[in-house]
C-alpha cells in the first residue's frame, strides 16, 4: 500500500525526491504543488482546532540555536540514537532497528552496552554486505552548525520547534495577559540527522512539526474546557501490556483515563480528545488510532510522562504526535544556564514557573496516513481504472478542477472565465484542458479533486455547467451563476457523491 502510494504521490509529484538531479540523499522531501496545498490546508485545520477555537497564541522562531540552549534543554547529552557500524563496507545502521527486526524484540531505552551485547548474541551482521558489525556507540541527532566566520561559535538547527517557544515564553506572557494557562504554538521545521531514514514520510532528516506548549499552574493541573470531551472515548494500549508483549487495548474516556492515572492529566487527556477528533477529520477511521503509554525507558529526557498517538499503517504502527508532560524542565533549566529568573507573577501575587504539557504533532507523518488512508482503487459510475484520493472536500488541494469540453469555439475562454471567477470567490481552482475529458478526469481524481466542472456547447447557449462527483463519478447540472453557493454548500457538507 505505502508504496502504491509513494507511486502515485510521485507520479502526479504530490511529493518530489529533494535534489533529484544530483545523487539522491535520503530523508529529504519537496512538497510539488498539490502536496504543498495538502499540507498548508492541514496545517490550517490545526490552527483552526488547536489555536483559534482555544484562544491559542502562535509564533515563529528561529532555526538556528547557539550551543547553550540545547545544552540547557538537554539535547547535547540526550538526544541521539545507538549506531553500529559494518567494518567491511563502512555503512552504518540504528542498532535498535536491526535488533527489532531480527524478532519480537524491543530495545527501548536500551544502552550501547547492552546493544553490542545483544547484537553479538543475535549474531547480526552488516544487512548490506553481510560484514561483521562492530560495537554500538552513540550518534547525536543534531545538526551543527558555526555560527558565523569565528571558528568556536558552535550552533545547530533546532531538533524541535519547542525550544523557540521556551526561551520566548516570559516575553510573550507578559505581552499578553499575564495569565495561565496560557498555550503558545508554533508550526515549522525540525531537523534531525536520523541515522537510516526510511518509508518516505515516517523518518526524514527536515520535517514539519506542529507543536503546542501549554502552560498551567502545577497547583491547578486543569483544563477549563475538560468538561466537553470527558465522555469521548479513545484506545489506550497501556505499559502493561506492551510489557507482556500482546498487543491488546482497553476503550477508555478521557475521564477514565485520568481517573486510572494512565494520563497525567486532565490537559493531556483533554488534547487526546481534541487529536481524536482531528485526525478523524482528516479522514483516519477510530479503530486504527490507538494511544501507547511509552514506556518508563522510552520516555524523553524532558518528560515526566509520554503517551503517544499512533496509527495503523501498511509498515505497521505509526507515531504521529508526541503527547508529553514536561513539566516545568525546560523552563528551569534555561533559567538555571541563563541565569534568568523564568517564574511568573500571578494574580493572587505568588510567584510560579509553569509546568508544559505539550501535544506535539509531525506533519510529513500526518499527510502519509491520510494518503494511505484516503487512497481508493476504481469504482464510480465510469467504472474507473485508475487510482484516486479520497480527500475529505474541505481539505482537498484543489477544490474545483474546470474542464473546457474542446480547447475551440470559444469553450475554453468561457471556462477560464469561470475559473477566475471562482478563485476570485476563494476557490482552489485547477484549470486543465489537455487531453480527453476522460484523461483529465482521471487527473483530477488522482490528486483528490471532489468536484469537476465541464464546460460545454450548452454553457455558451444557457450558462449551465456539468459537476461530476468524484466519489461516484455521476454527474448533476448547474447554473453557472450560482456555482459559488452551490460548491461552497457541498464543500461545507463535506458532499463528494451525488445525493
Ligand atoms: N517537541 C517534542 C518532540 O519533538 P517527538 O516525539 O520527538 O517530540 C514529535 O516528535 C513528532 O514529530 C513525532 O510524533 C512525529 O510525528 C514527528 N517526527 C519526529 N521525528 C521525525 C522524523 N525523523 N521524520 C518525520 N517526522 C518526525
Amino acid at each position: 500500500m505505502m508504496q502504491k502510494v509513494m507511486e502515485i504521490a510521485l507520479k502526479r509529484s504530490i511529493l518530489i525526491p529533494s535534489n533529484e538531479l544530483y545523487s539522491p540523499v535520503g530523508g529529504f522531501y519537496d512538497y510539488g504543488p498539490v502536496g504543498k496545498a495538502l499540507k498548508r490546508k492541514i496545517e490550517d485545520c490545526w490552527r483552526d482546532l488547536f489555536l483559534r477555537r482555544e484562544g491559542n497564541f502562535e509564533i515563529e522562531t528561529v532555526y538556528i540555536l547557539p550551543e547553550a540552549v540545547l545544552k540547557a534543554s538537554g539535547h547535547l547529552s540526550c538526544f541521539g540514537d545507538p549506531v553500529v557500524g559494518c567494518s567491511k563496507c563502512g555503512k552504518k545502521f540504528r542498532a535498535d532497528h536491526l535488533l527489532e527486526e531480527k524478532g519480537n524484540f524491543t530495545c527501548g531505552g536500551m544502552k550501547p552496552e547492552q546493544l553490542t551485547k545483544e547484537m553479538k548474541e543475535k549474531k547480526i551482521v552488516c544487512p548490506e554486505c553481510r560484514g561483521p558489525l562492530g560495537d554500538v556507540g552513540w550518534f547525536n541527532l543534531m545538526f551543527k552548525t558555526n555560527i558565523g566566520p569565528t571558528e568556536g561559535t558552535t550552533g545547530y538547527i533546532r531538533p524541535e520547534t519547542a525550544q523557540g517557544i521556551f526561551l520566548d515564553f516570559q516575553r510573550v506572557f507578559r505581552s499578553h495577559g499575564s495569565k495561565l494557562p496560557m498555550g503558545i504554538a508554533q508550526i515549522g521545521k525540525s531537523f534531525r540527522n536520523e541515522i537510516s531514514p526510511r518509508q518516505g514520510l515516517v523518518r526524514l532528516r527536515e520535517f514539519s512539526q506542529m507543536e503546542l506548549e501549554y502552560f498551567f499552574n502545577p497547583s491547578s493541573p486543569k483544563h477549563p474546557r475538560f468538561k466537553e470531551v470527558e465522555n469521548e472515548k479513545f484506545i489506550i494500549y497501556t505499559r502493561e501490556e506492551q510489557k507482556k508483549g500482546s498487543e491488546k487495548c482497553i476503550e477508555l474516556t478521557a475521564k477514565e483515563a485520568v481517573e486510572r492515572k494512565l494520563v497525567p492529566n486532565e490537559i493531556m487527556a483533554y488534547f487526546m480528545a481534541r487529536e481524536m477528533q482531528f485526525y478523524m477529520k482528516l479522514r483516519i477511521p477510530y479503530d486504527v488510532l490507538r494511544f501507547r503509554h511509552m514506556l518508563p525507558e522510552e520516555t524523553p529526557h524532558y518528560s515526566g510522562g509520554n503517551v503517544d498517538l499512533e496509527v495503523k499503517t501498511s509498515v505497521g504502527w505509526v507515531e504521529v504526535i508526541g503527547n508529553a508532560y514536561r513539566t516545568d524542565y525546560d523552563l528551569k533549566s534555561h533559567s538555571q544556564s541563563s541565569g534568568k529568573d523564568l517564574s511568573v507573577l500571578l494574580e493572587d501575587g505568588s510567584r510560579v514557573i509553569p509546568h508544559v504539557v505539550e501535544p506535539s504533532f509531525g506533519v510529513d507523518r500526518t499527510i502519509m496516513c491520510m494518503l494511505e488512508y484516503c487512497y481508493r482503487e476504481g469504482g464510480g459510475a465510469e467504472r474507473r481504472d485508475w487510482e484516486w484520493f479520497d480527500f475529505p472536500a474541505f481539505i482537498s488541494p484543489f477544490e474545483v478542477a474546470v474542464l473546457p469540453l474542446m480547447k475551440k469555439d470559444g469553450l475554453s475562454e468561457r471556462a477560464s472565465e469561470i475559473a477566475n471567477s471562482l478563485r476570485e470567490k476563494g476557490f482552489d481552482v485547477i484549470y486543465d484542458e489537455t487531453g480527453s475529458i476522460g484523461k483529465r478526469y482521471a487527473r483530477a481524481d488522482e490528486i483528490g479533486v471532489p468536484y469537476c466542472l465541464t464546460v460545454d456547447y450548452d454553457t455558451l447557449k444557457d450558462g449551465t455547467v456539468t459537476i461530476r462527483f468524484r466519489n461516484d463519478g455521476k454527474q448533476s447540472r448547474e447554473d453557472s451563476k450560482t456555482l459559488p453557493e452551490k460548491l461552497h454548500s457541498l464543500s461545507e457538507g463535506n458532499v463528494v457523491c451525488l445525493p
